[in-house]
């Protein structure tokens, strides 16, 4: 978005194309408002989406009806997980722009983040009808059908979409494991070769399937969904006692364990963001500038550090943890939050881990410190499920 395109909605809002609209008369103003748009679209791929988010608020009071700007803004929250206001503004474009395969997928995605399953995959769908060689669609959509274990049909999904895109590493990828994961030798030998020259990232999932499998007598299950990760987690915990989360953030999470878990559900979170640099990212990433989402009747959110909410908390709530979600990225805070519930993490607790797998630097994270915990408090555990498409492990205490 470098440049107004003659086939893009035209800039003045009137939902017509700028071909036939303002191409031949653009105004001082329709100048300004194309350079805020140039600025608001790098601002959103540059990663700055609070710059991004000021900037398209300010357009759309010139031009209320910019549907570009409002798709837009319905990205910048679906990058930045605030899922509600993603839905909300996609599904207002959906309403008034003509049908868009992108813009379906990305409403798909916002429902699948959200526990929609049955909308989101009415929307893949539509996209691919749309158009049939639309990857993302056919990427999202191959996880909905791991979530209805219908793996041969997923694989269908990510055959069609290399049949588009031959060298697409995530589908190779996601081929490459379904298959081994079916113990289809053959299949998965043909997909392994392609990924030979594979980026690291690749590389580094390729290591963390190959760890989880080993790792395991009965292969985990493999799931394709936040809701679906959770649904299953909570089947498991059969423990009589607390669920906890670490890492709240917008809510989308907790908001989802609250309407499965029937119980209250703790929420740990500073609102301030990461209290140090993760890797690539600064200090202070994921914040919400201490605002703290609204949420169900049954959540109760807890302000703060870990290491300065959770000791009292701890000595008011001494009961055994029936689900822990650890949503919070970092070593020391997983750290911190292991070390500290330790005597309450029994037998039966199942802990969710949100970033176990599939991140390059997975291996100096959420797994180390629960390696080391598992090493200083003489846990043994099993491996319950996993998802390549959500990063998600649970692991159930034994
Ligand atoms: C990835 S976000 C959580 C996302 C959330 N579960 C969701 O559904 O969108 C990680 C959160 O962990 C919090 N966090 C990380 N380390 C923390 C610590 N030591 N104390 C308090 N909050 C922490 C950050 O403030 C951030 O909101």
């Amino acid at each position: 978005m470098s440049k107004m395109n003659r086939n893009d909605l035209c800039l003045c809002g009137s939902g017509k194309k700028y071909k036939y609209c303002c191409i031949n008369n653009p105004s001082s103003i329709q100048f300004d408002i194309q350079k805020a748009t140039q600025n608001a679209w790098k601002f959103f791929e540059e990663g700055y989406f609070e710059d991004a988010l000021k900037l398209s608020d300010q357009i759309l009071t010139y031009v209320p009806q910019n549907l570009l700007i409002s798709y837009l803004k319905g990205l910048i929250y679906l990058k930045d997980g605030q899922i509600d206001l993603a839905i909300t503004e996609l599904s207002m474009i959906h309403k008034k722009a003509p049908p868009n395969p992108e813009l379906l997928t990305n409403l798909g995605f916002a429902h699948h983040e959200k526990g929609s399953l049955v909308l989101a995959k009415t929307y893949y769908e539509k996209a691919i009808q749309l158009n049939p060689s639309y990857i993302n669609a056919y990427y999202n959509f191959h996880a909905i059908l791991i979530d209805e274990n219908k793996l041969n049909e997923a694989v269908d999904v990510l055959e069609k979409l290399i049949s588009y895109h031959a060298f697409d590493q995530d589908a190779l990828f996601m081929l490459w494991m379904i298959h081994s994961y079916m113990k289809n030798d053959k299949e998965a030998e043909i997909y392994f070769k392609k990924l030979v020259d594979a980026l690291p990232l690749i590389k580094v999932r390729i290591e963390a399937w190959q760890y989880l499998k080993s790792s395991s007598k009965t292969l985990p299950k493999l799931t394709g969904s936040i809701i679906e990760t959770f649904k299953l987690a909570l089947d498991q915990a059969k423990v009589k006692g607390q669920v906890l989360e670490f890492g709240v953030r917008h809510g989308n999470s907790i908001q989802q364990l609250a309407k499965l878990s029937n119980q209250t559900v703790h929420g740990f979170d500073s609102f301030e963001g990461l209290p140090e640099a993760w890797h690539e990212e600064a200090k202070g990433s994921y914040s919400t500038k201490g605002a703290i989402p609204k949420v169900g009747s049954n959540v109760s959110l807890h302000q703060g550090w870990f290491n300065e909410t959770l000791p009292p908390f701890i000595k008011e709530n001494p009961s055994p943890i029936r689900l822990l979600n650890i949503d919070c990225d970092i070593y020391s805070s997983t750290k911190t939050v292991l070390d500290l519930l330790a005597p309450q993490i029994q037998s039966g607790t199942v802990i969710i881990f949100d970033e176990y797998i599939g991140n390059l630097h997975w291996k100096e994270d959420e797994f180390k410190a629960f390696q080391e915990a598992v090493k200083t408090y003489q846990w043994a555990y099993e491996y319950l499920a996993f998802s390549f498409f959500t990063k998600q492990v649970v692991v159930k205490i034994l």
